[in-house]
């Protein structure tokens, strides 16, 4: 078996951890016993470019109990869980991926995932379908999957310009993927990831959010909770308007700059803190992205602004400014949740995962039935993950009486 690892002697240590965050994904476990039983997959190859932890290797070892022959690679170079990668390895599953590597060992790897001639592929992000369309034009799987919002973005571009060249399902846009994820999962990890790396106490402190989407929302309610000062920036005028509703402060990044103690920023977007903020900013203030690309922080400006730049703590960079002012950033401005932390806690990804598990066999299920456009999953698998998860968690669901349900789908009956 080809891959391409770290240090496949870690393979003991990232079973134990891939065993304990199987016990916090109980709606996948559901879906993999079920895949055991009906092999929804027999014969088809996956290929995956998720971010390697703990949860992704649930997800692998579904699909392979669903009957796939899986092979993985990273969806970014700093998130990788060495032990995990070799764990995976240990099963049978082919890994591509190795923490910290280069930009031409990621392609390469990217590659060798292609190389098993996927049926179905998986992107977080949309590198490996852009690959697909740029590199590996011979290739044609019966459809992808995307993980996250600027994946979709991405896709829908290519959607729009006639490019896309293959179905994909916008895992990202299940209500249950999106809630839990973006909004609790990217809350919680992206304020664990700074804490880890900095160590600092975010009570009293002001924190920027820069975006206020399903992500910078979950994020300002959790530093909100901790007793941050949160103070939101936003372009959409709507969102804009719900952040101030919600109790946060809300203004432009130029003046929010001089003020915070440490910025996160959650848009999906390009530069959204660049030079002209940086040169307002405290000494000592920290900088964090949780947004998918390392671009949402201008760095390449910062680094040939400093004077100096060193490491102070794992996964935090000082870069000292001509005027004595340092500023710190967080896991080189990548994901701080999946570069300082250990990605979203494995309750959450069972959500994603589990739409990701239910996608593939979609895909299958449609085979050359489908057009080269986005499609999102339909309400009634979003509704089965949610009820599986209610489930685990032994809450009650209120069932509508018949004269309800006459009632909301009537028009005749007024007041
Ligand atoms: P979203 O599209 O719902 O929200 C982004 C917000 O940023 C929008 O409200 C937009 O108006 C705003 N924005 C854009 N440019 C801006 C600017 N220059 N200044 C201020 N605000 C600006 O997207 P969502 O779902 O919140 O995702 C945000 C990013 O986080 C994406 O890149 C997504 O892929 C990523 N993501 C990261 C996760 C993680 O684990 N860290 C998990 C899920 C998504």
């Amino acid at each position: 078996m080809d891959y391409d690892i770290a240090d496949p002697g870690l393979a003991d240590d990232g079973a134990r951890r891939v065993a304990w965050a199987g016990r916090r994904m109980p709606v996948l476990a559901t879906i993999r016993e079920r895949f055991r039983r009906e092999r929804p997959l027999e014969g088809r190859r996956v290929g995956a470019c998720l971010h390697v932890t703990a949860e992704t290797a649930n997800l692998m070892l579904a699909l392979r109990d669903g009957g796939a022959d899986v092979a993985l690679c990273a969806s970014n170079p700093l998130s990788t869980q060495d032990d995990v990668a070799a764990a995976l390895v240990a099963e049978g599953i082919p890994v591509f991926a190795v923490r910290g590597e280069d930009a031409d060992r990621y392609y390469r790897h990217i590659h060798a995932v292609l190389d098993v001639k996927p049926d179905i592929t998986m992107d977080d992000g949309a590198d490996l379908v852009t690959v697909l369309h740029t590199e590996r034009t011979e290739l044609a799987p019966i459809g992808s999957t995307e993980e996250t919002t600027t994946g979709v973005i991405r896709l829908r571009a290519m959607a729009e310009d006639g490019t896309l060249r293959l179905p994909v399902v916008a895992v990202n846009d299940s209500a249950t993927k999106h809630l839990f994820d973006n909004r609790y999962g990217t809350g919680q990890s992206a304020l664990d990831g700074i804490l880890r790396a900095s160590n600092i106490l975010l009570a009293g402190s002001h924190v920027v959010v820069v975006g206020y989407g399903d992500c910078g929302r979950g994020v300002a309610d959790r530093a909100d909770g901790m007793g941050a000062k949160v103070i939101v920036v936003e372009v959409d005028p709507i969102r804009a308007l719900a952040a101030a509703m919600d109790g946060y402060e809300v203004m432009t990044a130029r003046d929010a700059a001089p003020i915070g103690d440490v910025f996160i920023t959650v848009t999906g977007n390009k530069h959204v803190l660049r030079m002209e903020h940086f040169e307002r900013m405290k000494d000592g203030a920290i900088l964090a992205n949780a947004g998918h690309f390392d671009i949402e922080l201008d760095l390449d400006a910062l680094g040939k602004a400093a004077v100096a730049r060193r490491p102070i703590r794992a996964n935090l960079d000082e870069y000292e400014l001509a005027d004595g002012r340092r500023l710190l950033v967080a896991a080189e401005g990548r994901l701080v949740n999946l570069g300082a932390a250990e990605g979203h806690p494995a309750d959450v990804m069972d959500m994603s995962f589990s739409n990701q598990a239910l996608a593939a066999e979609w895909l299958v299920g449609r085979a050359g039935s489908l057009e080269p456009k986005i499609y999102t999953l339909p309400a009634e698998l979003d509704e089965e993950v949610a009820r599986i998860k209610l489930e685990s968690m032994g809450a009650g669901l209120e069932q509508l009486t018949e004269a309800q349900e006459r009632y909301l789908s009537g028009w005749q009956e007024g007041t």
